[in-house]
C-alpha cells in the first residue's frame, strides 16, 4: 500500500529539519500548552531522553506508514494500550500527531505548500482510523 502524499510529507520534514533544526523542544512545548495535563507524565524524564525516544518513534511510525507500512498500524494499536497504562487516553495519543504536524508547518514557514497541507491532513485522518478503535 502506498500513501499518495508521501513525497509532500517527506519534503515538509526535510524543510522543517533544515529550517528549524531539532523540533523536539518546540513539539513538547506545543503539546504541554495544548494538553497541560500531559506535562506531569514526564516529570521523571529530567534529561529529556524519554521525550526524545518517543518522538523518534513517532517519526519512524510516520515514515513507515507513508512508505512500506510494515508495522506502523500495529505499533500505533499497541502503543495506545501501553499509553493507556501511563494514563494517556486515546484522544490525547492521537492528537500528538497533529501537534507534530502543526510544529512542522510552523518550522516550514513560507515553504509550506498546499500539497503538504493536504498530505498531512490525509495522514492525520488515516491515523484517526487506527486510534479510534483497537487494532488487531
Ligand atoms: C499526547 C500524547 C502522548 C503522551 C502524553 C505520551 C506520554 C508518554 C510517556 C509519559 C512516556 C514515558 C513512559 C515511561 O517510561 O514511564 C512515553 C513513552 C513512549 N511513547 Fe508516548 N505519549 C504520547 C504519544 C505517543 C505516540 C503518538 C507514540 C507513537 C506512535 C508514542 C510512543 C512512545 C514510545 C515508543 C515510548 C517509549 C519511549 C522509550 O522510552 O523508549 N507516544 N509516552
Amino acid at each position: 500500500m502506498s500513501f499518495a502524499g508521501a513525497a509532500a510529507i517527506e519534503g515538509s520534514l526535510e524543510i522543517a529539519g533544515a529550517r528549524g533544526g531539532d523540533l523536539t523542544t518546540a513539539i513538547y512545548t506545543r503539546l504541554f500548552a495544548e494538553f497541560p495535563e500531559t506535562e506531569a507524565l514526564f516529570v521523571m524524564d529530567r534529561d529529556g531522553q524519554v521525550r526524545g525516544a518517543m518522538l523518534a518513534h513517532v517519526f519512524e511510525t510516520i515514515f513507515d506508514f507513508i512508505g512500506e507500512r510494515r508495522y506502523a498500524h500495529r505499533f500505533i494499536g499497541a502503543e495506545i494500550v501501553t499509553h493507556d497504562g501511563y494514563g494517556v487516553d486515546s484522544g490525547a495519543f492521537a492528537a500528538f500527531f497533529g501537534v507534530v504536524r502543526d510544529e512542522v508547518r510552523s518550522a516550514c514557514g513560507s515553504a509550506w505548500t498546499d500539497a503538504m497541507e493536504e498530505a498531512w491532513q490525509g495522514l492525520l485522518s488515516d491515523f484517526e482510523t487506527y486510534t479510534a478503535r483497537p487494532v488487531s
